[in-house]
């Protein structure tokens, strides 16, 4: 094992500016603000603009976090785009967001599909490619237009997500025991019919039919992907505070996943350790998938919630089941 560290030398984020209220669905669905609020804690979530693709909020999120490294794209010989919604099946965002950046064409760059865990996955890859010696500077971007991929018209489903991006950029570290303390990936693919969207891929390439029962939409079985999601951010979070040998009370921050409150209030009490040290911006934006953590990790740094010394948790759950954790020493 590599004894380099890596460290996140900038963070960005991006959220299109249409606001789209729970008020406002409860105009085109059966569902009202308070059923909302008081299931999810979600208040409001982003929608991505005509013509607003994940490239160009994948784009703005980079834009801001090599503004805050101090860095160009001609740095970046890495990039890594967590994304479930690609601009098209194929080729991948990252190959679009790299052209639309102006990064080199010698960079390597790829999409990582690991649904809503999909952040923490690629900061793992990012890392392990970075200590390797053969990268200098990758820029890890999680983003979604989940708005693309939602059934308006199903309550179920259509009232929790959102679309945004979030970016960080990564490097070497100097100093040991800084940076990215280590990751715990995992997923548990006898759930994969929990939370899918089952036509449109190659097993079952879309058909007038399937476009007509909306079966490229999003499909998820709420209660059970609760349970599953409470059981994998607990273990994913005890495993790796065990595997760096530290207390739950010796994290200054954790970033959950933000894709209902309820999850995040049950994890709170698992590790007894109470909300005020967990990050949640999700009233403001729903779960956007990967971009959900780098997205309130921008927003942790920017409002002074992360100190230098303080070590922060990332724990994410997502379909698939995937689930990972991540320590940070900043
Ligand atoms: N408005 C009003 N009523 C609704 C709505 C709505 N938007 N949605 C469902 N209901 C109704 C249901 O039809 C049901 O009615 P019934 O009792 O008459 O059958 C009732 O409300 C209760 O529904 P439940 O599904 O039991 O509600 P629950 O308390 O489980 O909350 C929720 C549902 C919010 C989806 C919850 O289960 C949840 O958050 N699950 C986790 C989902 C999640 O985090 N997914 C993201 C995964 S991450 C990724 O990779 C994308």
């Amino acid at each position: 094992m590599s004894t380099r560290s890596t460290v996140i030398l900038g963070t960005g984020a991006y959220a299109p500016r249409r606001v789209l209220t729970n008020e406002d669905l409860a105009h085109t669905v059966d569902t009202s603000d308070e059923w909302i609020r008081t299931r999810t804690g979600i208040r409001e979530r982003r929608i991505a603009g005509e013509g607003e693709n994940t490239s160009d909020m994948g784009v703005a999120a980079a834009k801001a976090a090599l503004a805050d490294a101090g860095l160009v794209p001609a740095d970046i010989d890495l990039l890594v785009v967590a994304t479930v919604t690609p601009d098209m099946p194929m080729p991948a965002a990252a190959c679009m967001i790299q052209h639309k950046l102006g990064v080199p064409t010698t960079a390597a760059c790829f999409d990582l599909n690991a649904a809503c865990s999909g952040f923490i996955y690629a900061l793992d890859t990012a890392s392990a490619m970075l200590t390797s010696g053969r990268y200098t500077k990758a820029l890890v971007i999680g983003v979604e237009k989940l708005s693309a991929v939602v059934d308006w018209k199903d309550r179920t489903t259509c009232v929790l997500f959102g679309d945004g991006a979030g970016a960080v950029v990564m490097g070497l570290g100097a100093e040991p025991g800084r940076g990215l303390l280590g990751t715990k990936l995992g997923a548990f693919g006898e759930s994969v019919d929990l939370l899918c969207i089952p036509r449109g891929g190659s097993a079952a390439p879309a058909t007038v039919e399937s476009l007509a029962n909306g079966g490229h939409f999003i499909k998820m079985k709420g209660k059970e992907v609760f349970k599953v999601a409470v059981r994998a951010m607990d273990e994913a979070a005890r495993d790796i505070l065990e595997q760096h040998q530290l207390r739950a009370d010796q994290i200054a921050l954790v970033i959950p996943h933000q894709a209902n409150l309820r999850i995040i209030e049950a994890i709170s009490e698992y590790l007894e350790l109470p909300m005020e040290r967990f990050f949640v911006n999700l009233e403001r934006y729903g779960n956007t998938s990967a971009a959900s953590i780098p997205l309130a990790l921008d927003e942790a740094r920017r409002s002074g919630r992360i100190k230098p010394g303080d070590v922060t948790l990332l724990v994410a759950f997502g379909a698939g089941l995937t689930y990972g954790s991540a320590l940070i020493r900043w």
